[in-house]
């Protein structure tokens, strides 16, 4: 048997024995009984769901190099005690586990499957908001959840379907009872729960589809995608903003120009989130001789500790503590504000108005770096 036939026979050979191993393994993803359960093993049964979740911020809360670079800052301002403020919502496995030195894998994996669905209740007022129950029990939004022959365990739950379930996360308040990050409240607050639109009706939007793949599968039904589009989608916030030049009124001395700009896709206020965020209403007046006069409005909330000195830096701010609120002029969901500028330029030579919307974000990533993004523009002739 020269060496070709032989390690064609070996081939064969172990394939016949490792094979069916192989794929038994492959067939039967472990899904843990007293521990959380990796969301690798969550995807090979729900493929869709996990390529989704996989590109999603909540799966990068621990490596987005946005949070890192405020987390190491923050970890040696504290000598390590900030270890206990961030990661229980960048990653809140360690509300069950306390790995908060990040030796577990799991813990890496920031938001995760497992985590979401083993929440079984939620209490706004308890300091550890989420009630779990780690194990085979998976809830989620099926009244008619199939026997899932003993993969997993489900558990119908209307609280997955509802804001308060994100706001155990998504509302954060100082020390001193300052709201640092406030979608939660301002949704409550707004048209939305009225209207019974929740965070997942904008977020999460539903789509048909397999649950699960391979063989498994079961017909299509709904599923709500998991990739949660924010601030860092340009589609979402090309939603949010609209912007409408109202009148241009050529006075004697001065022009005056009338803008309504309106949050009307945002379901809390805009920007929302972590305070480093604005967006800037630019008006723009052209005059003869490709003559330009600008003006701008910014709209954002402004933090200061407790001697007026701005917190601009979120390894400061997330910290929590002390703190004021100095500007909050942002746009509530729904609401149109009329903003009148004034240019001292006047006379028949001029032509255009055009009012546009920025949306600035400026964190740090080891130097402060700008994202800026135009969210909506009109235009209007002069006469
Ligand atoms: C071996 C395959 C398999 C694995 C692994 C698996 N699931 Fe499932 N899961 C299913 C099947 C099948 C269904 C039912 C689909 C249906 O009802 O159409 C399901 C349903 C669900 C539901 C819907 C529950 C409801 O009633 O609303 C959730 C939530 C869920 N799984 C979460 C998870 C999570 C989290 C993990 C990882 C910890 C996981 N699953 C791992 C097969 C699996
Ligand atoms: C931030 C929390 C969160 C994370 C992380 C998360 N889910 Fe979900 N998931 C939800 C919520 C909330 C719903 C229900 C949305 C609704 O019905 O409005 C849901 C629904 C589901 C469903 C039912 C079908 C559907 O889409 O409605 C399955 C199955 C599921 N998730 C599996 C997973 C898997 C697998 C992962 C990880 C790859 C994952 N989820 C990550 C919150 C989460
Ligand atoms: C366990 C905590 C936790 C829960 C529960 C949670 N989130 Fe998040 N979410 C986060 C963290 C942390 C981030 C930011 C991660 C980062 O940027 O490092 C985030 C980011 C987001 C973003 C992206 C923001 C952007 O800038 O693009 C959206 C949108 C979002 N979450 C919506 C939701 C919705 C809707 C729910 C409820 C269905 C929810 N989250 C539940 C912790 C959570
Ligand atoms: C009516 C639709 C709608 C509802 C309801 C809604 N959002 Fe949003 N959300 C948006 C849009 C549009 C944006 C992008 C513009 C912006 O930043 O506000 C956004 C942005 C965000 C961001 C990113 C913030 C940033 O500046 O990067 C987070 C986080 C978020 N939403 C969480 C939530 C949570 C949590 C809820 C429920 C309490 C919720 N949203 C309810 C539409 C909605
Ligand atoms: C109560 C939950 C909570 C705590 C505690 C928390 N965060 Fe966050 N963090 C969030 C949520 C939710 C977001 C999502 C974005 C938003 O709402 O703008 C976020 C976003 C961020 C961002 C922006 C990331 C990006 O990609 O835009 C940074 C940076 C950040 N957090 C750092 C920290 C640090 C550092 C700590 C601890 C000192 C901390 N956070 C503690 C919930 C929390």
């Amino acid at each position: 048997m020269n060496i070709f036939r032989r390690s064609i026979f070996l081939y064969v050979f172990l394939n016949m024995i490792f094979s069916p191993l192989m794929a038994l393994a492959e067939e039967t993803p472990k899904v843990e009984t007293d521990k959380y359960t990796s969301s690798v093993v969550c995807g090979k049964c729900h493929e869709h769901i996990y390529n989704r979740w996989k590109d999603s911020i909540h799966a990068h809360a621990m490596d987005d190099p946005i949070f890192n670079t405020a987390y190491n800052l923050a970890y040696r301002k504290t000598s390590g005690a900030a270890k206990n403020i961030c990661l229980p919502c960048h990653a809140p496995t360690v509300r069950f586990t306390g790995d908060f030195d990040e030796k577990l894998p799991i813990t890496k994996e920031g938001v995760s499957c497992d985590f979401c669905h083993t929440v079984k209740a939620v209490d706004l007022k308890a300091s550890d908001p989420y009630i779990k129950e780690i194990g085979l029990v998976k809830r989620g939004p099926f009244k008619d959840g199939k026997d899932l022959k003993g993969k997993h365990e489900i558990a119908f739950s209307e609280l997955h379907k509802t804001a308060e379930f994100c706001a155990g996360c998504h509302e954060y308040k100082s020390q001193n009872g300052v709201s640092i990050i406030g979608t939660y409240g301002e949704w409550k607050e707004g048209p939305y729960p009225a209207k019974g639109k929740q965070c997942q009706d904008c977020h999460m939007p539903a789509i048909m589809g397999q649950i699960v793949a391979g063989s498994d599968a079961g017909p299509k039904r709904t599923i709500n995608e998991h990739n949660l589009l924010g601030g860092h989608s340009l589609m979402q916030l090309k939603k949010a903003i609209d912007v409408k030049v109202i009148n241009i009124n050529v006075g004697e001395a001065r022009t005056e120009v009338m803008v309504d700009i309106s949050n009307m896709g945002s379901g809390h206020r805009v920007p929302t989130g972590t305070p480093t965020r604005r967006l800037i209403l630019n008006v723009e007046l052209s005059g003869a001789e490709g003559r330009v006069f600008r003006e701008k409005i910014a709209y954002e909330k402004i933090l200061a500790d407790m001697d007026g000195r701005e917190l601009k830096d979120e390894s400061e701010v997330m910290l929590g503590g002390p703190m004021q609120i100095l500007k909050d002029n942002r746009l509530k969901p729904g609401e149109t504000r009329r903003e009148v500028f004034t240019f001292y330029a006047t006379g028949a030579k001029l032509k255009n108005v055009t009012a546009w919307v920025d949306y600035v974000y400026s964190p740090f990533i080891l130097d402060r770096t700008t994202m800026q993004l135009e969210m909506a523009r009109d235009s209007m002739a002069v006469r």
